[in-house]
């Protein structure tokens, strides 16, 4: 270990018991992983700031003011440490620093001097510290531990500074110890998908839910959180104009997008009653657009007279009315942002409808096609053994999977008509 320095009466007493109801807890002290180079280390400790890239945003976006981070020079395998944050975690809180390049941003302090640990890999892995896996609680302690060095490794002269750093980290490890606070953040902060491949294991994820799992046709909220980190920043402004129970809200909240979630027929106050087909906002005021659209007939959303959930998609109409929410998506999205519709096909009674693909069709007449996203089919009614055998017996498939189509607006028709010349990189098979 190296230390070196661097730098109404009655209403009242209603009140009274309300607050006494609820003894305010004090929040989670959490550990974050932040990643440097050679060239990215030296502006972290001028500035006294730390960041990262879009990839990692949504860890740093839970941060809070007091969390512990640590930060890791991948170039020489030093882990540094211990900064306290003196803000939450923001979005271009310098935005000039790193020339832009690392916008999510938290402002820091030292705990005493910085000490730099060597073999920082072999910390991570003892410890199962990854960027996107906050501590807390005694395995945040125990690697707080590391930090403190020993009365022999202070050499004469850092005695008084590393004793300093030494006593302030060992406050916090008493106090992470002692503290009795409800855990208030994921294990694993999920990170954005690679693939065009998406399968979620439940509706929701993280620690609060998502829309109401009970809703038919909830949508599952990883699809919503992805879209949002691909395509918005934070402050952007999100529309869902058929939100259902309002899942796109609650992970827009959740992720520091503004938000506004229409429905013909809303089941919660903050959703509010329009038809899709007209959407009263100015145009280009929206930074990104989601719909869960209905998929035909085939669920009992309401029985309100305007839900095109009531059209069959075996009729034109219904491509005729979602087209119109298409045209108003268009009108009301900006320049170059995205819209991601969620669709899957329909099989009954003997025939096969590709809804999905008809909707694709229609939206390449307003947006160009960014790109499509098999998102597998997990909680519905026929995922049952009895569907299986039927879908055995007489020969028909289940729906596996819904199509995530995401486009985006341009008035420069960039997608070009002719054939680009690309040259692929060839690579030996080895036999
Ligand atoms: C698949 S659900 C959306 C699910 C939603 N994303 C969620 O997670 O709960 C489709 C929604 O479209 C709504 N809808 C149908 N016709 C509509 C219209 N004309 N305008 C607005 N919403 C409509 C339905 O009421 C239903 O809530």
């Amino acid at each position: 270990m190296v230390s070196a320095a661097r730098g109404s009466a009655s209403a009242e007493t209603a009140s009274a018991r309300v607050l006494m109801k609820e003894p305010t807890l004090p929040l989670l002290v959490r550990g974050f992983l932040f990643a440097s180079t050679q060239a990215t280390e030296p502006e972290c400790f001028n500035r006294l700031l730390l960041a990262t890239e879009k990839a990692y945003g949504p860890v740093v976006m839970r941060v809070r003011k007091d969390d512990l981070l640590f930060l890791n020079n991948i170039d020489t395998n030093t882990l540094h440490g211990v900064f306290r944050a003196t803000s939450d975690g923001g979005f271009n809180i310098q935005p000039e620093a790193w020339n832009g390049k690392y916008p999510y941003q938290v402002k820091v302090e030292l705990l005493g001097d910085v000490v730099s640990l060597v073999d920082a890999k072999g910390i991570l892995n003892r410890f199962g510290l990854g960027r996107n896996k906050p501590l807390f609680g005694s395995r945040l302690a125990d690697v707080l531990g590391c930090f403190l060095s020993s009365p022999r490794q202070l050499d004469s002269s850092s005695t008084s500074q590393g004793a300093t750093s030494n006593s302030l980290i060992l406050k916090h490890i008493e106090s992470i110890r002692a503290r009795r606070a409800k855990v208030d953040i994921e294990p694993e902060i999920p990170l954005v998908e690679a693939t065009t491949f998406w399968d979620f294991p439940a509706q929701s994820y993280g620690l609060t839910s998502k829309g109401d799992n009970r809703y038919p046709g909830v949508t599952p909220a990883g699809i919503i959180y992805n879209l949002v980190w691909r395509y918005t920043d934070p402050g952007d402004l999100v529309v869902d104009p058929m939100c259902g129970s309002g899942t796109t809200i609650d992970v827009c909240r959740e992720e520091k997008r503004r938000v506004i979630g229409y429905d013909i027929s809303p089941v919660r106050k903050d959703i509010i009653q329009n038809d899709a087909r007209s959407i009263p906002l100015d145009d280009n005021s929206a930074d990104m657009v989601f719909i869960d659209s209905p998929y035909g007939d085939n669920i009992r959303y309401n029985d309100h007279p305007d839900n095109i959930g009531n059209i069959s998609s075996e009729s034109d109409e219904f491509y005729d009315e979602l087209e119109k929410v298409m045209k108003e998506s268009h009108r009301i999205l900006k320049e170059g942002k995205v819209l991601g519709w969620l669709i899957g096909d329909q099989w009954v009674k003997h025939k096969f409808t590709p809804v999905g693909l008809k909707i694709y069709t229609s939206l390449c007449n307003y947006f160009e096609p960014l790109d499509i996203i098999c998102v597998a089919r997990r909680s519905q009614s026929s995922n049952t053994p009895v569907w299986y055998t039927r879908a055995r017996r007489h020969n028909f498939y289940l729906r596996g999977f819904k199509y995530l189509i995401i486009v985006r607006k341009t008035t420069r028709r960039a997608f070009s008509e002719s054939p680009r010349n690309i040259k692929w990189a060839q690579y030996e098979r080895s036999l």
